[in-house]
């Protein structure tokens, strides 16, 4: 009876323990459809997202479009200017940062197709203390806020403005926010540089990055510095060869059917569970 308990107990307390902490949530700027005071309401036909806390991915299946909707907010959230800082600040609501990692901030306009504008390689949501994995929590994080430069000839208008972050420790998934953002005071007409990697999104994804904690905090960094050279471009997408990438294909096609559907998802439950380990 005793051990039949403790079992139980056990296993409750592994499903309850990751909705209790969330992953890393970008608060500023909004994510779409996230149930924030500063975040619009849902663009007509939307739900607010209330399990906006899920990968949008691991090595079994891709499980949402890169920017988990595909329906930008009517309204930009906030504007950046070009050639100017903007300071995009995370949640200290019981963050869990996985003990670092790889973090990308970038910019694009199909959701598919993001040029990187900043990179946090190897500790990303933690002060860097070495390479030593155990000086760094999993249930944790020391860095909410991050500045990132806006380049000067990104163009003006809407934007996608992208936060990708592969983590240090846990389930081998992806993390990826979008915000629909405008940008003021742009000289150019389109945006040129590395495109943004995605690892670990879906079976067989183009890079795959084990867990740093495990292998190494420098391993997987030379994928974000010898990413393609793209270019995006508002309408009309973007040329580059980004979206003929295998893990973003796919995203459109098996997700297509579930982009609006907010009901609680038992599988990310699941994996959720799997990555706060
Ligand atoms: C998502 O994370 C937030 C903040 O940590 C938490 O309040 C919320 O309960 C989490 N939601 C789910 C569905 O896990
Ligand atoms: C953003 O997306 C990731 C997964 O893709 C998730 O873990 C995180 O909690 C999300 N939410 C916010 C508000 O950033
Ligand atoms: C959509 O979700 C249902 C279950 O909620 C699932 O059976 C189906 O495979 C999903 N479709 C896609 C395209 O992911």
């Amino acid at each position: 009876m005793k051990s039949t308990f403790t079992t139980t107990l056990a296993i409750t307390l592994t499903f309850l323990a990751p909705s209790l902490l969330g992953h890393m949530l970008m608060l500023d700027p909004c994510p779409r459809y996230y149930d924030k005071e500063n975040c619009p309401k849902p663009p007509s036909g939307q739900k607010v997202d209330y399990e906006i806390n899920g990968s949008i991915g691991d090595d079994e299946k891709i499980k949402r479009p890169k920017c988990h909707y595909t329906v930008p907010y009517d309204e930009p959230t906030v504007k950046m200017t070009a050639g100017g800082k903007y300071t995009v600040k995370f949640s200290k609501d019981g963050p869990n940062g996985h003990k670092g990692g790889h973090c990308q901030f970038a910019i694009g306009y199909n959701g598919e197709d993001f040029v990187a504008i900043h990179e946090v390689f190897s500790h990303c949501f933690y002060k860097d203390k070495g390479a030593d994995a155990d000086k760094y929590e999993d249930e944790g994080a020391e860095v909410f806020e991050y500045e990132v430069p806006i380049p000067k000839d990104v163009p003006s208008g809407r934007a996608i403005f992208a936060w990708g972050w592969t983590s240090a420790y846990g389930t081998r998934e992806f993390y990826m926010n979008c915000s629909d953002i405008e940008i003021e005071g742009g000289t150019g007409t389109e945006l040129k540089g590395k495109s943004m990697i995605y690892p670990n999104y879906g079976p067989d994804p183009e890079i795959a990055i084990p867990e740093l904690a495990d292998a190494g905090y420098e391993v997987g960094i030379e994928y974000y510095k010898n990413a393609k050279e793209i270019t995006v471009k508002p309408e009309g997408g973007s040329t580059g060869g980004g979206s003929s990438e295998p893990g973003s294909k796919k995203s459109k096609e098996e997700v297509a059917d579930n982009e609006t559907s907010t009901t609680p998802d038992d599988e990310d439950e699941e994996s959720d569970g799997g990555s706060d380990k």
